[in-house]
């Protein structure tokens, strides 16, 4: 997520800016930029792509003076990580600046609406449309400029603005991302977290859902969008700077963990017209193009292999398109055969990995179309495709990864129902069922990660156990080899996922009185079949561990520990059975000792083959 900073004192706006973004880097960014307002009434900005250190060598012998200044590190989401798209975006006459966190849904309508009113906007970002919205609403009164402007927002945004006619204020306004106040003695910062002005002050301030926050020196004033005053608890911040980069987790996967409802609901969000259609405008590809294709081909490593063999199951049922799963590093050495007529997505968190290039290059070569689903914009993978899906999951810190395989589930979801609904395999009523029932996800992964204690405490259980295997079928299949990848990866074990059905097939010699398996066994047609594979193992002195839908009692009867989770259409359910893969993992690993954000031998980027 990006980095935002808000100031108003005594001391130089541009040094604590900065400073405050420097603690925020941790976020991850690619992109940075600074707005300070002079005793001149000047609001000057600096902006720069890539890192900090391109920013300070913009700002080296230039003058940014005055006491009030705000500032950001930008995670591209619309519009790739240049200086003309860095933030502090302003408005025609620049007497506005504003930064952004997040993700506006109807920032097209609002561009257009903008464009014809005669504004001229230079960037692709979402956010500049956001400062000349103020320009139009401001009559001397900031804070309700800002307000009314919020009101006309969708989806979700950290705003913090800046004004040349206003010396002594700075506004700040959130929904559904985090926006905290620091309260200090004749001086007052907004932050993304606490993390950017602890050196400064621990008094703390959170700013919940459309607030909005009027920064002054010598006082900070809170209001709903109607202007009215409301109450909010301030606290003392009593972490270290390590501990709040993690929020106060004590790693970086716990954290990420707990942040996929947001991944998913920032993925997802936004995609469906005011026509009903979905709309990912970002695939490139024609509707011609689309209806040509003959065959998919996945193509992706590890935790996004797996994401990709759950695509293959939602593609095929939705659009009858034959698809095909591949390992990267195996698909260009097999001669793979594939042209015009298809569809090769990559999948990855990085766009970086090596063999995922080299996949995706090899099939360019012999004329496929490529689409990539990554989390990182411009990216070689990004840049090397036809189409880009970005999931939005932010970055991602932990080498394990989490919530970039969430939202890559939820990015295969939506390219599936969009690739139906472009071939006509599935009517408009369809698609937006489809699209209704992935966007009540994010709450139920909140709920899941509410029941989670009791796995927790299983997994510290049986930590010494050294053989774990994980049983599934259908889309069951993937998450059981996700949760062993899991578990190799960050506890050293020896994990194994297999389809339920292949276990009478050689695997159920592994099992030794007391080997735990865990099974996943969501509601699902072939829950029947599951209760036979159950009761194998079980027979020959497994100790199962299930994860179970509410309500369903086909596999429990034989489980020796069942973990529940919220129904969703089968076909749906690994957005759900993913999170206790993850949290099983990292309990058993952090039962053991090991450091779950940084596992030995791994890198977060394979970026050789
Ligand atoms: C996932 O937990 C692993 N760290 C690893 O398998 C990862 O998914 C794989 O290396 C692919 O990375 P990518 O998504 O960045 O291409």
């Amino acid at each position: 997520m990006c980095g935002i900073v808000g100031y108003v004192g005594e001391q130089p706006a541009l040094d604590v800016v900065m400073q405050g973004l420097r603690r925020l880097e941790y976020r991850g960014y690619d992109s940075a930029g600074v707005a300070v307002l002079g005793s001149d009434d000047e609001l000057r900005i600096a902006r720069k792509a890539g890192k900090l250190a391109n920013l300070d060598a913009e700002l080296a012998g230039t003058e940014l003076p005055g006491t009030l200044g705000v500032g950001h590190t930008r995670w591209a989401t619309h519009g790739a990580p240049t200086d003309r798209n860095a933030h502090p975006h302003r408005d025609c006459s620049g007497a506005v600046a504003v930064v952004h966190n997040g993700t506006l849904e109807n920032f097209a309508e609002l561009r257009e609406g903008l464009t014809e009113r005669g504004h001229s906007l230079s960037s692709d970002t979402d956010t500049e449309a956001v400062a000349h919205l103020i320009e139009e609403r401001y009559d001397g009164d900031l804070a309700a400029a800002v307000r009314e402007v919020a009101k006309e927002l969708e989806g979700s945004f950290v705003l913090v603005v800046a004004h040349r006619e206003q010396p002594d204020l700075v506004i700040g306004a959130r929904r559904n991302l985090p926006l905290v106040v620091g309260l200090g003695d004749g001086e007052n910062f907004l932050a993304s977290d606490v993390t950017a002005f602890i050196a400064y002050t621990r008094e703390a301030r959170a700013v919940d859902q459309d607030q909005v926050v009027e920064l002054r020196r010598d006082g900070v004033r809170v209001t709903d969008l109607d202007g009215n005053d409301v109450e909010g608890e301030t606290y003392h911040v009593d972490w270290d700077t390590a501990a709040a980069e993690k929020a106060g987790y004590e790693y970086f996967m716990l954290k990420e963990i707990d942040e996929q409802p947001e991944a998913v609901a920032e993925t997802i969000g936004g995609r469906l017209g005011r026509d009903g259609r979905l709309r990912l405008d970002e695939l490139a590809i024609s509707d011609e193009d689309i209806r040509g294709f003959q065959q998919v081909v996945i193509v992706a490593c590890g935790s996004s292999y797996h994401s990709g063999l759950v695509g293959k199951y939602a593609i095929e049922r939705w659009t009858r398109l034959p698809t095909q799963v591949e390992i990267a590093s195996e698909f260009r050495y097999r001669d793979p055969v594939v042209g015009r007529d298809t569809l090769v997505i990559a999948i990855s968190q990085s766009g970086e990995t090596a063999d995922t290039l080299e996949a995706l290059r090899h099939a360019r070569q012999q004329g496929a179309w490529v689409m990539a689903v990554t989390n990182t914009v411009g990216s070689s993978i990004a840049r090397e495709s036809d189409a880009v899906f970005y999931t939005r999951s932010g970055p991602e810190i932990a080498v394990a990864s989490t919530k970039a395989v969430m939202t890559q589930l939820a990015a295969v979801y939506l390219v599936g129902l969009h690739l139906a609904q472009i071939r006509g395999t599935r009517d408009g009523d369809e698609v937006r069922s489809h699209y209704a029932d992935l966007a009540a996800i994010p709450r139920l992964i909140e709920d899941t990660l509410t029941r989670m204690d009791p796995l927790r405490k299983i997994a510290r259980d049986i930590s010494d156990a050294e053989r774990v295997l994980f049983l599934g079928r259908h889309v069951g299949y993937p998450m059981a080899l996700e949760g062993a990848l899991k578990l190799k990866e960050l506890a050293y074990v020896s994990a194994e996922g297999f389809p339920a059905g292949e276990i009478k097939h050689g695997p159920i010699a592994l099992i030794e009185q007391g080997t735990p398996v865990v099974v996943l066994a969501t509601r699902h047609a072939l829950s029947p079949k599951l209760v036979t594979n159950v009761q194998e193992i079980k027979a020959r002195g497994a100790r199962t561990i299930v994860i179970a839908t509410d309500g369903d009692d086909s596999v429990t009867p034989y489980a020796d520990h069942v973990i529940r989770v919220p129904d969703t259409k089968s076909l749906l359910s690994p957005l759900l059975t993913l999170v206790p893969m993850q949290v099983f993992s990292a309990e058993f690993a952090m039962a053991r000792g090991l450091d779950v954000d940084q596992p030995r031998n791994l890198a977060k980027s394979v970026t050789v083959e």
